[in-house]
């Protein structure tokens, strides 16, 4: 069955534009003013926008962290993802919990993810406990397995990846054309500082911040852009930027030149402070690597994005975790909190509310950070991120002037809580398509279970 999309106006990251848009079974046949099918369905979209469904390139869907897993399944969070108006996930693995091949951790996201999710979704492999055949078998997957991202975190205790092995590693993907996603935090910084705080008793969630210094985020992210420089312009990835320190050292690697790098940072780091870590309790909600920092970060990041040419993406860092039983783990310890926080439904309306709604950044930048680059940088484009002929038909069919208040009672995860509870948004969601299908409709999930399906990636746009 056909169906025709009328009178909305069209975002893309290049242009908004006013056509119809004919949708064949899954994916997009023409786009083009008066379009007339005899026997397709007409959705009336007048007076909406049409944005390509949203790709959030930074999710931990039942990520397991050793002591608990992050609350949301592989179906709850793609559900939450489909209603936020996001339509392709790519997850960051949990770190295995013995030294096994890096197949081992392929099969077992597998094993979550199919039959389960309800949107299309990707893999990052993730590199730990490092050795020279780990690096062949990278090279290998990334080719057998479309995955050709793979993550190292410069902290993380035994799974942190050091200097060394951060330099062959960046050789190889430079070699290979293989992105590397790196979580940017110096590791002695941040260790140093906990068990500093922690021999004083100084404990609560006030001070997570303070044990996670921007500065640990700035060195890191030199370091990583040297290393990936010196590697033959690696193409590293910063996720989750969150600061104005930190977008001062990609500035820098910027004006030097470099260019085949890609920087994330995420909406929590956009609309909230570190003032929700000043109430002990309700601070547990917030607890997450990096932290939430000043307002003049969120300014910093905030203009960057609206300048163009600092950061490319804004994804979520989806993770998790139960106010009334997970993070009460950390009542007594900030230290002892599983780290992470919602986010994969509220993205889109924040972001468009905070940023479109309030003048810091256009439409078509919106549609680039939040679908078009994140696609291109890992592999997805043009079938994913793009509204164009022969693209899968996922779209977002939103009223850009609705008001609504975000609150939990209205969200899909499996979590108790959202960090922005009480936000005043502009701006509502009113469709989602996923390949075609209708699957939410007025914030009701209307999909199946298990509908969605696993994207081997190509290259990324990054790669030289
Ligand atoms: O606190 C966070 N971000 N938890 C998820 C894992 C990670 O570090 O990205
Ligand atoms: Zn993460």
């Amino acid at each position: 069955m056909k169906k025709i999309i009328k009178g909305a106006s069209i975002v893309t990251e290049a242009e908004v534009f006013k056509a119809d848009v004919l949708i064949d079974g899954e994916v997009i046949e023409a786009i083009s003013e008066g379009l007339e099918c005899p026997d397709a369905e007409v959705i009336d979209a007048e007076g909406k926008l049409l944005l390509p469904g949203a790709v959030d390139v930074h999710t931990h869907m039942d990520l397991d962290v050793g002591f608990t897993r992050s609350c949301d399944s592989w179906e709850s969070g793609t559900i939450a993802a489909a209603c936020g108006g996001t339509t392709t996930i790519v997850d960051h693995m949990a770190f295995a919990a013995a030294d096994v091949p890096l197949m081992y951790q392929v099969e077992e996201y597998h094993k979550l993810a199919d039959g389960n999710a309800v949107i299309d979704y990707g893999f990052h492999g993730v590199l730990q406990l490092m050795s020279d055949e780990k690096l062949s078998e990278m090279r290998r997957l990334s080719r057998s397995e479309g995955i050709t991202s793979w993550k190292a975190y410069m902290t993380y205790g035994d799974n942190m990846i050091d200097d060394e092995w951060l330099f062959k590693i960046m050789k190889v993907a430079s070699d290979e054309g293989l992105v590397i996603p790196a979580h940017c935090e110096n590791d002695a910084l941040v260790e140093v500082t906990k068990a500093e705080l922690g021999a004083k008793g100084l404990v609560q969630a006030k001070y997570h911040p303070k044990a996670r210094p921007a500065l640990a985020e700035a060195e890191a992210v030199s370091r990583l852009l040297y290393i990936a420089k010196e590697a033959g312009e690696a193409p590293a990835y910063v996720v989750h930027l969150s600061s104005a320190e930190g977008l001062l050292e990609v500035s820098k690697a910027r004006q030097l030149g470099q260019k085949h790098f890609g920087v994330e940072t995420c909406p929590q780091y956009l609309a909230l402070t570190d003032a929700a870590y000043e109430d002990d309790s309700e601070g547990l909600k917030a607890i997450m690597s990096p932290p939430l920092r000043k307002q003049k970060d969120i300014d910093a990041l905030w203009e960057a994005l609206g300048r163009e040419g600092l950061i490319d993406v804004i994804a979520t860092d989806h993770c998790p975790f139960t106010f009334v039983e997970q993070k009460q783990m950390g009542r007594e310890d900030f230290r002892k909190c599983p780290n992470g926080a919602p986010g994969v439904e509220e993205r889109l309306s924040v972001i468009y509310s905070e940023g479109v709604a309030k003048g810091r950044i256009s439409l078509t930048q919106m549609v680039k950070y939040l679908c078009t680059e994140p696609a291109k940088i890992f592999g997805l484009y043009p079938k994913k991120g793009a509204i164009i002929p022969g693209a899968d038909a996922d779209f977002v069919i939103m009223d850009p002037n609705a008001k609504h208040v975000l609150t939990i009672a209205d969200m899909h995860g499996a979590n108790d809580y959202t960090c922005y509870e009480g936000m005043e948004l502009t701006g509502r969601i009113e469709k989602v398509y996923s390949r075609g299908e209708l699957i939410v409709d007025n914030n009701e999930f209307l999909g199946g279970r298990g509908r969605g399906r696993y994207l081997r990636r190509g290259t990324s746009s990054l790669v030289k």
